[in-house]
Order: structure tokens, then sequence, then C-alpha cells
């Protein structure tokens, strides 16, 4: 399902879907000029006093007064609340309407279920009687109780026995497809990993959402990695974390490697604060995952070219979350797990403490290989191209770069700052990569500035004080995203009468975008001392809007009351209108 704006929904329905076509079913219409006639729903009476707007899309009752929108009509006629109206409308007109978050939450659970007795299967078939995959990891020396910690499996060679295993079990091919368990041919499937060693891919929150399943000897593709599916996006997890995460606490920062088996083998030695990018280059959002259990990175990724081109751009996404990065080449071998393997721990740590560089350290000495400082001209491209790199950085932390690398390299101190400072503004496309613009949460329709700010400051407030919550009950319209809506009602399901919102408990029930959505609002909205009131300043605009919005409806109301002549209608309308602008002086 694909994110939708709550209000787009809303604003679909009203132009889709006719209020006469709504209402003509529950209510006998009489055509009365442009408009149409019947006996008032919510009140009795026995000649027709209610009247429905083709034109203007609504309703009103001159015995009642009730008046409104379709969804006002909706909500008024089966006694529903405002969103099971947008529900029941948008069911009605065949829009889509954004899940709510038990329903998304159920449909998930199912698919996480698929996935944990696949890898109960994988397990039980790699830890039982002897087999390839087992022999193959104990072959790269990784003990027993670490394979059993990853809960690592096999995968064997036939086509048919994890999906034989889960179709006996009642479970649904179409689920199984969806998950990269299987594919289909001919109308026929077939298991997708097969003579494989299976990593499971699991999420902080215990849940199996994937599998990396790695040949067994040489072959291609050497690794091959379940699919992306409504419970596995590879930009939101790392692998490993699920076990690592209290270490990386602990230890006060986490070593990032490339492939499974560096975190294992690393895990293995004692290296416990590990965890792994799940073969994709780092993303922000993997960074901001880690940045929930440290400040300090240090980027192990493999000694060959690919792996220093990864780093160089991994430091930059890290950078970008406020971390601090250190980046560290194994000597030698190809990577950390055949490093550690050869060397043993004491030796990997001693690297760390000693080798590890600071991200801007990492590149100039990258960099001071690529150029003979005896020659002139060679010198002076070098300097150029520090001080593009130096231009990235705060001007305290230039500052203290500055002095650094003219006593290293023996350049004139003035004459790196003037070269820093004089390209300052430019564009150095060859320089180190900067960071794209920060990513806004992918809505279809954008709704307007205010509304979303206010949707973000209401959930910041909830945080901050649970009785928010009530209070919110009264103005549905507040947040009008999905996401918005779900984390709403995840609140409302943590929600006790004696203890305000525990962030921890909240960010372990949300999934990967809700919670990238609320680190959001955690990250950019400010609320200061005064919370009560932003609060209160919240309220009075919602109220405001309700206001405007009745403004508009009673000028459709009051031609309409012309159009049928009713004066006591119009007279009250007429009232009501100066009664609201009253309001809003005050
Ligand atoms: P070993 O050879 O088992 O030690 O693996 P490695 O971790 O040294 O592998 P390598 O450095 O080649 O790759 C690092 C990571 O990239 C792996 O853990 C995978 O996540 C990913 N990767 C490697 N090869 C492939 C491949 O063929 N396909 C895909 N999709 N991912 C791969
Ligand atoms: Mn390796």
């Amino acid at each position: 399902m694909t994110q939708q704006n709550y209000q787009s929904v809303i604003d679909e329905i009203k132009s889709r879907c006719s209020i006469v076509d709504i209402i003509s079913p529950l209510v006998q219409l009489k055509r009365a000029g442009t408009n149409y006639k019947g006996i008032c729903p919510f009140h009795n009476e026995k000649t027709p006093s209610f009247v429905v707007s083709e034109a203007k899309q609504i309703f009103t009752c001159f015995g009642c007064g009730a008046s409104g929108d379709v969804i006002e009509f909706v909500k008024r006629y089966h006694n529903l609340t405002f969103p099971e109206a947008v529900e029941r409308l948008a069911l009605q007109c065949g829009i889509s309407i954004p899940e709510s978050y038990g329903e998304q939450g159920k449909k998930k659970e199912g698919y996480y279920e698929i996935n944990r007795q696949a890898a109960r299967y994988y397990y039980s078939a790699f830890s039982g009687k002897t087999n390839p995959g087992l022999t193959y990891m104990i072959g790269r020396g990784i003990e027993p109780s670490v394979l059993k910690a990853f809960g690592i499996g096999y995968a064997d060679d036939s086509w048919d026995s994890l999906s034989g295993e889960l179709t006996g079990r009642g479970f649904e091919r179409n689920m199984l497809l969806e998950l990269g368990l299987v594919s289909e041919k001919n109308g026929r499937i077939y298991d997708k990993f097969r003579s494989r060693v299976i990593f499971p891919i699991i999420n902080t929150r215990g849940k199996v959402i994937g599998f990396g399943g790695r040949i067994i000897g040489d072959g291609e593709p050497k690794y091959l990695n379940s699919q992306e599916s409504i419970i596995f996006q590879k930009k939101y997890n790392l692998f490993g974390l699920n076990l690592t995460r209290s270490e990386i606490q602990k230890e006060g920062y986490a070593v990032l490697v490339e492939g499974y088996m560096d975190v294992i083998s690393l895990y293995q030695h004692g290296i416990r604060n590990v965890a792994a990018s799940l073969g994709t280059a780092l993303t922000q959002q993997q960074a901001r995952l880690l940045k929930r259990y440290t400040e300090k990175v240090v980027l192990c990724y493999d000694s060959d070219n690919a792996g220093i081109e990864a780093a160089l751009r991994g430091s930059d996404v890290l950078r970008k979350e406020g971390l601090d990065v250190r980046v560290l080449n194994v000597p030698q071998e190809k990577d950390p797990d055949e490093y550690i393997k050869k060397n043993g721990r004491e030796a990997f740590l001693a690297l760390i403490s000693k080798k590890a560089l600071p991200d801007v350290e990492y590149k100039i000495a990258l960099l001071k290989k690529q150029y003979d400082l005896s020659d002139t001209t060679q010198s002076i491209k070098f300097l150029q191209k520090i001080s593009g790199i130096l231009r990235t950085l705060t001007p305290v932390e230039a500052d203290l770069y500055i002095g650094k690398i003219s006593g290293e390299y023996r350049i004139s101190e003035g004459a790196l700052r003037r070269e820093v400072q004089s390209g300052a503004g430019e564009i150095d496309l060859s320089g180190p990569v900067r960071p794209e613009a920060h990513e806004k949460p992918e809505e279809t329709a954008k709704p307007d500035g205010s509304s979303l700010s206010l949707e973000r400051m209401l959930l910041r407030l909830i945080l901050l004080r649970s009785e928010y919550l009530e209070g919110l009950r009264e103005y549905p319209e507040a947040i009008i995203t999905a996401r918005g809506m779900r984390i709403l009602t995840v609140f409302r399901d943590m929600f006790t009468e004696d203890s305000d919102l525990e962030l921890e408990a909240v960010r372990d029930a949300l999934d990967e975008e809700e919670l990238e959505y609320l680190e959001e609002i955690l990250r950019e909205v400010q609320v200061g001392e005064k919370d009560e009131e932003a609060y209160a300043d919240c309220i009075a605009k919602l109220q405001e809007r309700r206001l405007e919005k009745r403004k508009k409806e009673i000028i459709d109301l009051l031609s309409l009351a012309e159009e049928t002549g009713n004066q006591s209608q119009l007279d009250n309308l007429m009232k009501e209108y100066m009664m609201i602008q009253q309001m809003q002086k005050r």
C-alpha cells in the first residue's frame, strides 16, 4: 500500500462522490429547482425541510438546523466518528485509503510469521544431521555457539523443500512470493535459496525481516539476499544490530563492516559492538539507526578499491548525521574477518586505537598517496584538494585541521587558510561527495506547510505530556498524514493512566517508516520550555480553522436558504456568521 496523505483522501472523496448519490439511497429525495428535498432523517417531521444541493455539495435542514458536507452526513446518519465516516465513504467510492495502524500491523504479522518459520526450517536443517552448510561454516572457523546466536541455517539443494514445508502448513504462495522465499515459473513455485548457508536478517524488534544466503564454496552469485518487501527494506536495517546494539551502547562506539561474515567473525572474537550494512551503500537511515545507540563509528570496510570508495561515501553519510567517524583499512588481509582470524582480538583492537583515522585525516592520507609532494605543481593540486575537504567542515573543525596540516606538510598556515576561504562558495565537483539533500517523507500529495507543521508539533507535544492525547480526541482533523495517524494510534495503545509515554516502547512498536517520521519530528520540532503555551496555540489554530470552514459553509447555506425563500433560516445563518466574526476578533 502506498503512503497516501489522509487529507488527499478526504479531498478525493469530496470530488469523486456526489452528495446526492450518497444520500438518495437513504433519504427519499425529490427535485426542487436546482436542489433536492426530502424528509429530514435527523428529526421528526411530516413536511420535507431537508435540502441537498448538488452544486454546493452540502445538505441542510431548515427544521432542525443540521447541515454540512457529505462526510458530515455519513457521520451523523450512521453515527460514526469522523475517520470512520471517511473510511466508509472511501470504500464506497473505490478510493484506497491509508491502512490504519491496526490493519497494517496485522498484515505484517502474517509475513513475519512466515519468515520466522522459514528461519526455523533452515536452522533445523543446519543444526540437525551433518550437512554441507554446517561443514562449510565450521570450516571457516565459526563456533557452534556463535552459529546458534545468529540463527544460521542451511538451504538444501532441492527445488521445493522450503516451499513444500510452508505451503503444507497452509501459508499462501503469494505471500511466499512477495517475501522472495520462492519464485514462480510456468505456474509452479521453486525455492529461491538452494545449496546456501542462510543468514537470517533480524531487526532490532527481533523480527526476521529477510535472509542472506551464501553459496557453499565458489559460484555466482556469491550472496543472494531477500528482495525488498513490506517487511524488508534494506535501507532501514543493519545486519547484526539485534544482537549487538547493547554492546555498541556499552562500548561507546560501533564497528561498521561490509559483510555478514565480518560481523559473525568479529563477534566470535569478542568484538561484539559490530554491524554490517546489508551489501548496499550505507544509507542516511542506517546512520540514524546507529545514532540511536552511539555517537561514534569506526568504518572498517574491505581494503580493496570498492571498499575504500564505500568508506569515503559512508563516512560522509555518517558525518551528516553528526556522528564521530573514524576509518580503518585493515592491512594486508582482504577484510576484517580474515584479519581477526589470523591476528586475533588484541591485534584488531590495537588497529582500532592506532590506525583508525578520523574521516578528514583518512581522506587527506588517501590524497597524499596520489600526489608527489616533492613536485611543486602536484603540491599545489594537493593543497587545493585538501582545501576542498576543509571547506565542508565547520569553521572550528577547519581551523583545527588547518593548524595540524600546515605543520605536517610544511605548508604556510596563512596560505592554506586563504585557499580554503577563496574557494568558499564554489562547487568543487572533484571534492568529497556532498551528502544529498535531506530526504523528506514521501507523501503523494503535499499537505500545506502549516497543517503539516501543526501535526508535527502536536505529535511532539504528546510525547512530552500524555494528557494532550486526550485533548486531541476532539480534533481528529489535526492529524493529516497516514504515518502521523499510525503514530497517534501507537500513542493511544501505549498510553496508560498512570505513566507518560515511554519513548523506547513507542519506538519499538513503530515500523521503520513511522519511526523515521517520529525521529524527524524529535529532531526538527522545537518546543522549548513552554509546552502548555505551544499546545494552546495549536488548539487555537485548529479552532480558527473550524470557524473559517463554517463561515464558508454558511455562505453556501445562505444562498440555499435564499433560493428556497426560507426567511427564518436566513436570519439564523446571518446571526451565526456574525457571531463567528466576533469570536475571531477576540
Ligand atoms: P565471504 O567471501 O563469505 O567472506 O564474504 P565477504 O563478506 O568477504 O564478501 P564480500 O566482501 O565479497 O561482500 C560483502 C557483502 O556484500 C556481503 O556480505 C554481501 O552482503 C554483499 N555481497 C557480496 N557478494 C554479493 C553478491 O554476489 N550479490 C549480492 N546481492 N550481494 C553480495
Ligand atoms: Mn570475506
